[in-house]
């Protein structure tokens, strides 16, 4: 651990950390050091599904292992890296930011970068948005944008749609549509309400019930990919509107460019106007933890309402100089690179690429995608042996059947996807904005080879998949 080339400050017994010997001393010991102290179970499902690979380096949208092997990143982790791994003009800016000794996080004071990329953050909505608030998550996002509704309407309820994703803390969880998150949890925040997604009439009658301070809603659900109806959102908005009801805007996942617009709200067209909208994930181009939420001046002025209530909501690490530094370069690099035109060209690459293999694959059912935000949807087939093939993993685990393509694309491919939730047949792409024509090619050719493959029953695919749906059933019945 120690380098000759490190120096050692007056006073230190030894030289400083390398961490680049660090990394070396320790490569390939990942998931050894995790069963030890971090998470021994997620350790056990990414060795089942074969993912337990050690990354040592990573560059734009790919990643190499620690055998050297080069892999291509269509999750981005959950979608941070928009703008793909170690974006060379984010990393120039954050060192210069470093060697600059700017300060940070003074706290009794306003910090110049947040009023800059608040301001930056503003120009880019589809309204008028007046204020920000910067956080360092999107659950966080998520937790300021229902306070912000309950403080601001006096009203105690929130409607959030079923399958929705709205991150894992307590007033997050408690909108969060997925049951499988929610689980062991229990209670949650009084007043939260679920309705189905895409459906008006639902809705309105809860909005009638009168005590309704907000929806909250991503415009297309992370989960399943779940794209609603041309017109919803913009119904949905003018319903809240006739009720004094807020409509938080949850662009975490869709926003930044991801879909082909800046926020995925607009692809309603010109005039949505969200009350709030919360931002995340590629916002920190992928080097710090920042989050944005954006509301309106009648909004805030209810919760920051005076001096002694300045900062009623914050939180210590908001605002911080790196961060909104990161964030500042994450939208310099998105305008210059022209990435949210690149998503849509490239979504439209991927969507139809895939949409051409349905006809040919019976277990294709449909492929959805705004930009590169892309699901792929399994279904039932049609001829008797398939039949049996879809029936089995679904008998031995609800969430087994998408697993057959994650696999050979991770084990034979070198893609990394993911499945799309639990307990549904859908497999999901979150690529980096950064992707070009051959990278769409290079998973387009792998996933035609995968679903040949997977269309042979009974056939090698399937071995993997029914060896783990029985250890899946044997732990269960532990
Ligand atoms: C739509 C949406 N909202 C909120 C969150 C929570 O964000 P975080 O994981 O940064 O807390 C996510 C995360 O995936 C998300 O997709």
């Amino acid at each position: 651990m120690s380098s000759e080339s490190n120096s050692t400050t007056p006073g230190a017994s030894r030289p400083g950390l390398d961490i680049v010997a660090l990394l070396k001393q320790h490569a390939g010991e990942n998931y050894e050091l995790h069963s030890q102290h971090v998470n021994p179970a997620n350790v056990r499902t990414l060795k089942t599904i074969g993912f337990d690979r050690c990354y040592v380096r990573a560059e734009g949208p790919y990643l190499w292992d620690v055998k050297g092997e080069k892999y291509l990143d269509l999750l981005s982790g959950y979608g941070v890296f928009g703008l793909g791994r170690n974006h060379p003009e984010v990393r120039r800016v954050l060192k210069e930011f470093l060697d600059a000794n700017y300060s940070s996080l003074v706290k009794m004071e306003a910090p110049l970068l947040s009023g800059l990329l608040a301001a930056e953050l503003k120009k880019r909505m589809p309204n008028q948005l007046d204020y920000v608030f910067f956080n360092n998550s999107g659950a966080e996002g998520v937790e300021t944008a229902l306070k912000y509704a309950r403080c601001a309407t006096g009203k105690p309820a929130i409607l959030h749609c079923k399958k929705s994703f709205h991150g894992l803390t307590y007033g997050a969880l408690s909108v969060n549509g997925d049951e499988s998150f929610r689980e062991g949890f229990e209670p949650f925040l009084p007043g939260a309400r679920a309705i189905p997604f895409n459906d008006l009439a639902a809705l309105e009658a809860e909005l009638k019930k009168g005590d309704v301070a907000a929806l909250v809603i991503e415009p297309i659900q992370g989960k399943g990919v779940n794209i609603p109806s041309p017109g919803y959102l913009r119904d949905a908005i003018a319903l809240c509107r006739k009720h004094g009801v807020l409509f938080i805007d949850d662009e975490v996942q869709s926003g930044m460019g991801r879909t082909g617009k800046f926020l995925a709200i607009e692809h309603e067209g010109p005039g949505m106007d969200p009350d709030i909208v919360v931002l995340a994930k590629t916002l920190s181009g992928g080097f710090v933890p920042v989050g944005a939420t954006l509301c309106k001046k009648w909004i805030h002025e209810k919760v920051f309402s005076s001096m002694q209530r300045s900062v009623v909501h914050s939180s210590t690490f908001s605002q911080g100089s790196f961060a909104m530094a990161a964030g500042l370069a994450a939208l310099d690099v998105l305008d210059r690179e022209n990435l949210i035109a690149n998503a849509a060209r490239m979504g439209d690459l991927l969507g139809n690429g895939l949409r051409a293999m349905i006809p040919r694959f019976e277990f294709m059912k449909e492929v959805r995608n705004r930009g590169l935000m892309l699901g792929i949807e399994f279904g039932s087939p049609k001829s008797l042996t398939l039949k049996m093939a879809w029936t089995t993993c679904h008998t031995l685990d609800k969430s087994l059947f998408p697993q057959a393509a994650i696999i050979p694309l991770m084990d034979k491919h070198h893609i990394i996807t993911q499945v799309a939730g639990h307990a549904i047949d859908v497999v999901k792409l979150l690529p980096p904005l950064v992707i070009t024509e051959a990278d769409a090619q290079w998973f387009l050719t792998a996933f035609e080879d995968v679903m040949v493959q997977m269309h042979k029953f009974p056939g090698p695919a399937w071995d993997v998949l029914t060896g783990i749906g029985k250890m899946a059933l044997t732990q269960r019945a532990r």
